[in-house]
């Protein structure tokens, strides 16, 4: 198998953008009247306009060589199929199967589904329910949070449904102060039922409650139904689901049961649909011109591989969304911060880079200075949704066309304070997609969600990197373990540092 650098199509990416790298994106527009129809895409009333890029034709043509030269005819099968793809934990990822309708190829999965949503529509006929309380952490917590957060407008608002995943008491304490314990679920969410964070929750609330095991209030979603059963977990009470999902990919499965309880079954059903929508186009457009999860990660390889851009921002002009840039940190930085290739070696060619953001107007007002003045340019993800507050769209189609055109010192007159004006240049030529949705909906939330899912998956098969694995979060965990065995122990035998770290905590 040829290294990525020596493919015909990537040297030719290398010599276009030799080529391109100078034209500006203004210049652009003004030679092309043309240019937005030409670079927009529409999915499930989503409308994606990457027009705002330093890209034109040639680029998606060799991105497109690129994919045909990488094989993805077969990849997405294999996806779809259920073959290992995950090669490093010898599995597949069958997200897509958890939300398959059309065309079921893995009815155990399709019967898990069965089974958690009539769970759900059990509890919320129960009118002796009123508050969820979720223990999980990773995948196992922000996939759900942020799905309920962005659809809020859907809430059946018969419960209030709070999350607990890490170890600080203040959360914890906030949670139990304000819910009614006999009207309370607790749920457990965790793939593995290892997390010690997890586990460690579980206890706290266990001798909280005074029981020694879980009693019938108590659900856990996992793929291992064993362990379950042993932690004391009741079998009519364990939601599982399959093995072959990665936690940033579960929110479809049974982790998602607080999303059903909250938006009712048929809304969740509607976000599963939604998402759909999304692997069917992914899988069945083979014009790669016109596959906007291929077109996302052209653009977003482009960046970081020949422009050496290490950094991109998510900004969504919403607060219903607020939680939305912390799910794709997740999504993005979990699946590509990889420095070993499928086959072992380590890749000699930049991989994912860094994903931060918050909503936007409020970080208009403390980031974006750097965003528009900063060394160093940062593409950016405009998300909004056209059927909300004319001034917030206003500034975000402003913000995208700020960084586009910046601003020429010949368009701005002298300070009266300093007597000069050169603060007030903008360099410009930033790029930027905007994704408007028509509306917020469980269907396009969905949509979105797996379009963001399969670009990754893109980026990874042109990486030849597994997005499916993440050893990366192992060490740190294990060396955890240590170090609290010896703040126990009182016996300290690590760096330095790391000593006085331990002697200096009052414990
Ligand atoms: O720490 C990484 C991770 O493995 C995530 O990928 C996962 O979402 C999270 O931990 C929680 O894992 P689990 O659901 O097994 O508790």
């Amino acid at each position: 198998m040829k290294n990525l650098l020596e493919l015909n199509a990537w040297q030719s990416l290398n010599e276009h953008f030799f080529n391109i790298k100078h034209l500006k994106m203004k210049d652009m527009f003004q030679y092309d009247d043309g240019r937005a129809d030409k670079y927009t895409y529409e999915l499930n009333n989503i409308y994606f306009d990457l027009s705002k890029n330093r890209i034109n034709f040639d680029t998606f043509s060799y991105f497109v060589d690129l994919s045909k030269s990488l094989k993805f005819h077969n990849r997405i099968p294999e996806l779809f199929n259920g073959e290992k793809v995950n090669n490093t934990e010898d599995r597949a990822a069958l997200h897509t199967a958890l939300r398959a309708y059309e065309n079921i190829q893995f009815e155990e999965i399709a019967d898990e589904r069965t089974t958690f949503l009539k769970r759900a529509e059990e509890i919320i006929a129960d009118v002796n329910v009123k508050h969820i309380v979720q223990f999980g952490i990773g995948g196992s917590y922000i996939g759900p949070k942020m799905v309920n957060e962005a659809l809020s407008e859907f809430s059946n608002k018969l419960f209030t449904i709070d999350y607990i995943a890490n170890t600080d008491n203040t959360d914890f304490e906030k949670v139990f102060n304000k819910i009614d314990i006999e009207k309370t679920i607790f749920i457990v969410a965790s793939k593995s039922l290892s997390t010690s964070e997890t586990q460690y929750n579980l206890s706290k609330v266990l001798s909280r409650l005074g029981l020694s095991e879980p009693n019938e209030k108590f659900i856990c979603l996992t793929a291992r139904r064993e362990r379950a059963l042993e932690l004391g977990f009741s079998s009519e009470n364990i939601l599982t689901f399959c093995d072959s999902t990665g936690g940033r990919y579960s929110l479809w499965s049974s982790i998602g049961f607080t999303i059903a309880l909250n938006i009712g079954v048929k809304n969740f059903e509607e976000l599963l649909k939604g998402a759909e929508i999304a692997d069917k186009h992914f899988a069945e457009t083979e014009d790669y011109f016109q596959n906007i999860p291929f077109l996302l990660a052209f653009i977003n390889v482009w960046y970081r591989n020949f422009f050496d851009l290490r950094t991109k921002a998510n900004i969504p002009y919403s607060d219903a969304l607020k939680f939305l840039p912390e799910y794709l940190q997740q999504l993005e930085m979990e699946s590509l911060g990889k420095i070993i290739d499928k086959q072992g070696n380590k890749v000699n060619y930049a991989t994912g880079g860094t994903i931060f953001g918050n909503i936007g107007t409020n970080c208009q007002h403390s980031f974006f200075q750097m965003l528009h003045q900063g060394i160093d340019i940062i593409p950016v993800d405009f998300i909004a949704i056209a059927d909300s507050d004319t001034r917030l769209l206003a500034n975000c189609f402003a913000q995208s066309r700020a960084l586009m055109m910046g601003q020429e010192l010949s368009e701005v007159a002298e300070d009266e304070i300093t007597g000069y004006n050169t603060h007030k240049f903008f360099p410009g030529n930033i790029p930027s997609n905007t994704f408007l949705f028509d509306k917020l909906t469980p269907s396009t939330l969905g949509t979105f969600l797996a379009l963001q899912e399969h670009k990754v998956f893109v980026e990874a098969v042109i990486w030849n990197i597994n997005p499916f694995d993440q050893f990366g979060v192992e060490l740190g965990k294990t060396i955890a373990k240590d170090i609290e065995a010896s703040i126990i122990a009182k016996d300290n035998h690590f760096d330095s540092s790391t000593n006085n770290l331990i002697n200096r905590i009052k414990h």
